[in-house]
């Protein structure tokens, strides 16, 4: 079959890392039969340096007139880079937040699951560790924090922020359906993560996955405040299957549950909206610091790839073999220095994405 896919470079390490999935992309192709054609478009500080804006009404479209999009990272270093001396509208993450809105993709989901050959990187102790642990992340993208109403004013010569974060019941019944079909396929466990004790947006958020729960009779389901599912992300990582929560809360989460698995380099995403449509990136930032110097681990976007080829394409079988491959790179002792261990052996990006082919 024929795909078109948008590809989003973006910046710092994201070139770099692009660059071995479609390898991959083309391996699978190549073995399987089909045919990948990718429009590269622009998107955060590579689009501000060439049209001023993070991102413009053409790249819009052609993610739009793709069948997927596959995305490296966007961003530069925010204190030194001169594109955080533009207003917040015009910054590389604006680009990003316009294109979720954009292209209404409301359910981001990110998997956190330990390799057992990883398991040394995993900074918890052997005992929490115990078989490891398999996790996924449900994140509402659209709504809350990141697209309430927002102003700076001064009040009396005081300078005053407001942020404002807002749901519907609408959009917390979208992200938590999708949650439970999720969990349907897992262990069908669903914790729902709020903070119903201060906010009302969690009370109302509350309410309604207790409403969508009464649907999926066979998921477990429990409520969590987030403080404390941020301590039981490291106290017992094992209890959880599907971690359903809102915006502000997903950012912060996912990003402390990609660090219990050992490394940040090797989480995959999927941004969902209601059609077969997604952007895939990997769950980690464009890392000025190391950008161009062949070190990034590849790995988070080739399972992103993965994810594209599962959720959007629904190819199956493509997908397990992408996975498989990057398991026995991991079995045949090859690590990014993210991931370095003694014993192994140390491989650069570009050299993960040839081993990783190979296993295709
Ligand atoms: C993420 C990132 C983004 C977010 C930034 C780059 C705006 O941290 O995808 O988790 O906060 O959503
Ligand atoms: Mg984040």
């Amino acid at each position: 079959m024929n795909f078109k896919v948008a590809v989003i470079a973006g910046d710092g390490i994201g070139p770099e890392i692009t660059r071995e999935a479609q390898k991959v992309l083309d391996r699978v192709s190549e073995k399987f039969g089909h045919t990948f054609t990718y429009t590269d478009v622009l998107m955060g500080g590579a689009s501000i340096d060439v049209h001023a804006v993070p991102l413009t009404e053409e790249a819009i479209a052609a993610a739009r007139a793709s069948d997927a999009v596959l995305m490296g990272s966007i961003g530069g270093n925010t204190s030194t880079s001169p594109w955080y001396k533009l207003p917040p509208n015009l910054r590389p993450e604006a680009g990003l937040l316009a294109l979720r809105k954009a292209l209404n993709l409301f359910a981001n989901l990110r998997p956190a699951y330990l390799y057992e050959e990883l398991k040394a990187a995993c900074p918890l102790r052997d005992e929490i560790i115990g078989d490891g642990f398999d996790m996924m992340i449900m994140r509402e993208l659209t709504g809350g924090l990141y697209f309430g109403e927002r102003r700076t004013v001064e009040e009396n010569g005081v300078l005053k922020a407001i942020d404002t974060l807002t749901y519907d019941e609408n959009e917390i019944r979208r992200i938590a359906v999708r949650g439970f079909d999720i969990a349907m396929k897992r262990r069908k466990k669903v914790t729902s993560v709020d903070k119903a004790n201060v906010l009302d947006s969690s009370r109302l958020w509350r309410k309604v996955v207790e409403e969508v729960a009464r649907d999926y009779p066979e998921v477990t389901y429990e409520h969590m405040l987030v403080d404390n599912c941020a301590m039981q992300l490291v106290k017992d990582p094992k209890q959880f299957d599907v971690i359903l929560t809102e915006n502000m809360f997903g950012d912060i989460l996912s990003d402390e549950a990609s660090m219990v698995t050992g490394s940040i380099g090797m989480l995959s995403s999927a941004s969902l909206n209601d059609t077969k449509f997604g952007l895939y990136e990997p769950s980690h930032g464009s890392a000025p610091d190391i950008a161009g110097q062949d070190i990034a681990n590849p790995i988070a976007t080739i399972l992103s790839a993965a994810m594209m080829l599962r959720f959007s394409f629904d190819l199956d079988q493509e997908a397990d073999a992408v996975e498989a491959a990057v398991k026995q790179v991991l079995k045949d002792g090859y690590r990014t220095v993210d991931i370095m261990s003694e014993g192994k052996t140390l491989v650069g990006t570009s050299r993960m994405g040839d081993l990783i082919v190979e296993r295709i």
